[in-house]
């Protein structure tokens, strides 16, 4: 990476996790930041995925070897984090919740909105493989800055959250808070246009608050314990003030962040805090061991 801070060779950690004693509401009696949180499971899989499609083809583009071991890194990391949540939601559908009319939504939003399009050779097809490099750097500030936060997250803990799922939430944040300059630096290597920083922020932005809510409302509708479910933007502001959920006013102050002429994810989240935290998660030491 060209920023100053020591290189880190990033390793995909081949994690896995054993979900049966997880419950519905892993967020004892929070049904609705368990859900909030358990769009993840839904977005992640097709998203992630769509990242390391696209990062196939960009390779032979990258004329930095240091960044291209990088990105080939990265696509490791992500392939694994779909994986493993997707891994999930077998185990929501055991317990009466099944995602897929949402996650056919999703994968369309990947595989066809965001997927190669029939395009000809040469400018309009590098146009488009353009965009999507912005739209994901913009997405890995999000994953980032979500990462950063459930590291930091102790009132899940203190609420008794569910091990299992905070482990998979944290592995998977400090692995985002580890390559978090990736995607970054690719764009930048590539491109680094302002006006489509901006423009693809704005997309990315709008992408995922519409599909979020959307996918809360789910899960809140169709839970099989709920009478009436239902979510508004109150709960997450309130639970965003008691600590289990982002809260707006971060969310908000990340936004002229990425957005600054001056900005490099180095900046954002600790980086030794996602190390510390990968040298003691049960998954990876498993992983590690190669009993996982
Ligand atoms: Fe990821
Ligand atoms: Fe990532």
């Amino acid at each position: 990476m060209s920023n100053n801070q020591a290189r880190v060779v990033l390793t995909a950690r081949r994690v896995s996790f054993s979900w049966e004693d997880t419950p519905l509401h892993w967020v004892p009696e929070d049904p609705f930041t368990s859900h909030t949180i358990n769009v993840l499971h839904l977005l992640l899989p097709a998203g992630e995925r769509w990242f390391v499609h696209v990062y196939k083809q960009v390779l032979p583009y990258i004329r930095d070897e240091r960044l291209r071991e990088d990105v080939i890194g990265f696509i490791g990391q992500e392939a694994m984090h779909s994986q493993a949540h997707d891994e999930v939601l077998p185990h929501l559908r055991d317990l009466g919740l099944d995602p897929t009319p949402y996650t056919a939504q999703v994968d369309w939003f990947f595989e066809k909105l965001l997927g190669d399009r029939t395009l000809p050779p040469g400018r309009a097809r590098r146009w488009w493989l353009m965009e999507r490099v912005a739209l994901i750097a913009a997405i890995e500030h999000y994953t980032a800055f979500l990462g950063d936060w459930v590291l930091n997250a102790d009132e899940l803990d203190r609420r008794g959250a569910d091990p299992t799922m905070l482990d998979l939430l944290r592995w998977h944040g400090a692995e985002e808070v580890e390559h978090r300059s990736v995607a970054y630096e690719l764009f930048m290597h590539l491109d680094g246009d302002y006006r489509r920083r901006v423009r693809t922020w704005a997309a990315a932005f709008s992408a995922l608050v519409f599909l979020w809510q959307r996918g809360t409302r789910f899960f809140m509708e169709n839970d099989p314990t709920l009478v009436a479910g239902r979510a508004t933007f109150r709960d997450f502001h309130r639970r965003g003030q008691e600590g289990v959920l982002p809260s707006t006013g971060a969310m908000l102050r990340s936004i002229p962040r990425y957005l600054g002429r001056t900005y490099h994810p180095s900046q954002e989240g600790c980086a030794a805090q996602a190390v510390a935290y990968l040298a003691a998660s049960p998954a990876a030491i498993a992983a590690e061991k190669g009993v996982a």
